[in-house]
């Protein structure tokens, strides 16, 4: 429930209450520094739901929220193409603002967005959170220590059943955001640009493959990346239901939650639940907020394992690191190791997302994930789809724009 403003505490609205705003919800009323104060949802039914369960605003459009003063900062968690609008008018209003990834898709928009946030004098974090999970903080602590030597090969591979979850028609169409090109892929790029101190990707060669004529778009994706620090990073994709990494991880899932095997299922549900009814009003009877789903949801986001995202290894020169199930396991020199993590937070990533916002809001913190991380995180997905079109290693350090004042930040 909503709790008394306080300077020292950021109000946030939601912008969107499908699947991704909803995991927030939990997320927020269990951060000590957020107060959930609004929403906004165009879904009369979802609208109704939310205004059943909390005492905060809930508007229509995001026209009416951003005009509510006690707001300090937005939640974008709307389709990827409303992005660029919904930070240009959020930041128009003096709002700060989390959007999740991919942060737009085309870098002249991620350039307006940057360059209104800074015109607005308002934080912009691109909250893609497995870049934001313990275990990839971990990972980066003990690569920036140089206790393993230097950086040399990162690794990030994921098997999941992203495919057949049901969809909205513009997630299945390529030109429009869709596939796992924009969806899925930027959280291993920022898990790898996160562990490698913010580096740059300077090339990239790609494959990508379309492996299901009924849902026509980039399912799979086998990439090689070029770091600016001088490692190299490969990125291997799978959204076809068939394996799934996360046995290889104990059967946690990637919010942190555990979860029973179910290879293939996903595909066969889908195929009897389209008989029945339209896929994308399927879709948000089953994620949208207080839909079907809304307990295993509320589940995920209150999961206590850490979260990841397939499987990551991490090779330095005197040691490999590999993200495991209640922490790091450390193969060196001296043998294997194992670095227990502390208790993980619930959310799967996101409470450290709102942890960014409140350095930046209340403590004047320039955020690691800001503008620049998301712009240039976009520029990657977008040099993979150029590099596989064309079947050429695509270079990448002339597409970069600006860079944030500040350069690399001291955190990291
Ligand atoms: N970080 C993560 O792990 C994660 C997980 C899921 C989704 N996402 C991202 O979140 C975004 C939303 O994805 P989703 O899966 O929640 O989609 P979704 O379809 O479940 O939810 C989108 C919601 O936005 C609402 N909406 C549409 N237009 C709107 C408008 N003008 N104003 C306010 N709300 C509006 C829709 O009615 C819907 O409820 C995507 O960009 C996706 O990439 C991120």
């Amino acid at each position: 429930m909503n709790k008394t403003k306080n300077p020292k505490q950021v109000q946030i609205g939601i912008v969107g209450l499908g699947m991704a705003g909803s995991i927030m919800i939990p997320v927020i009323e269990a951060h000590p520094e957020v107060v959930l104060a609004g929403a906004a949802e165009p879904s009369e039914e979802f609208r109704h739901r939310f205004a059943k369960d909390f005492e905060c605003p809930v508007t229509e459009t995001l026209e009416e929220l951003v005009r509510l003063p006690e707001l300090d900062a937005v939640y974008i968690a709307t389709p990827h193409q409303m992005h660029c609008d919904h930070v240009l008018m959020a930041a128009r209003h003096g709002k700060h603002v989390i959007v999740e990834k991919p942060m737009a898709l085309k870098a002249e928009d991620c350039e307006e967005m940057i360059r209104a946030c800074e015109e607005a004098a308002v934080a912009i974090v691109v909250g893609h959170t497995h870049g934001f999970g313990a275990p990839v903080a971990a990972i980066r602590e003990m690569v920036a220590s140089g206790r393993f030597g230097a950086l040399r090969m990162l690794q990030s591979f994921n098997y999941t059943n992203f495919l057949y979850r049901p969809r909205r028609p513009e997630e299945l169409d390529s030109n429009l955001g869709g596939g796992i090109l924009f969806n899925q892929v930027p959280h291993q790029i920022e898990i790898i640009r996160t562990i490698a101190g913010g580096d740059k990707v300077t090339s990239v060669t790609a494959v990508t493959g379309k492996y299901d004529t009924d849902r026509n778009t980039e399912g799979a994706v086998m990439a090689m990346l070029d770091l600016s620090g001088g490692a190299s990073a490969t990125i291997v994709y799978s959204g076809y239901d068939h394996f799934d990494s996360d046995e290889f991880h104990g059967w946690i899932g990637e919010g942190g939650n555990t979860k029973e095997p179910a290879q293939g299922q996903t595909r066969a549900q889908l195929a009897q639940m389209r008989e029945q009814s339209d896929e994308a009003d399927m879709r948000n009877q089953l994620f949208g907020y207080g839909s079907k789903l809304w307990p295993q949801i509320q589940a995920m986001a209150r999961a206590t394992d850490h979260p990841h995202f397939g499987t990551l290894i991490v090779s330095c020169e005197g040691g490999d690191l590999r993200s495991a199930p209640g922490g790091i396991a450390i193969y060196s020199d001296s043998g294997p190791e194992f670095e227990e993590l502390p208790q993980a937070r619930a959310g799967g990533g996101r409470a450290e997302v709102l942890d960014e916002l409140c350095d930046a809001v209340l403590r004047g913190k320039q955020p690691f994930h800001d503008g620049y991380f998301g712009r240039d995180t976009l520029e990657v997905c977008l040099g993979i789809q150029r590099a596989a079109q064309s079947g050429k290693q695509i270079s990448l350090d002339a597409k970069f724009g600006a860079n944030r004042q500040t350069g690399r930040l001291a955190h990291v």
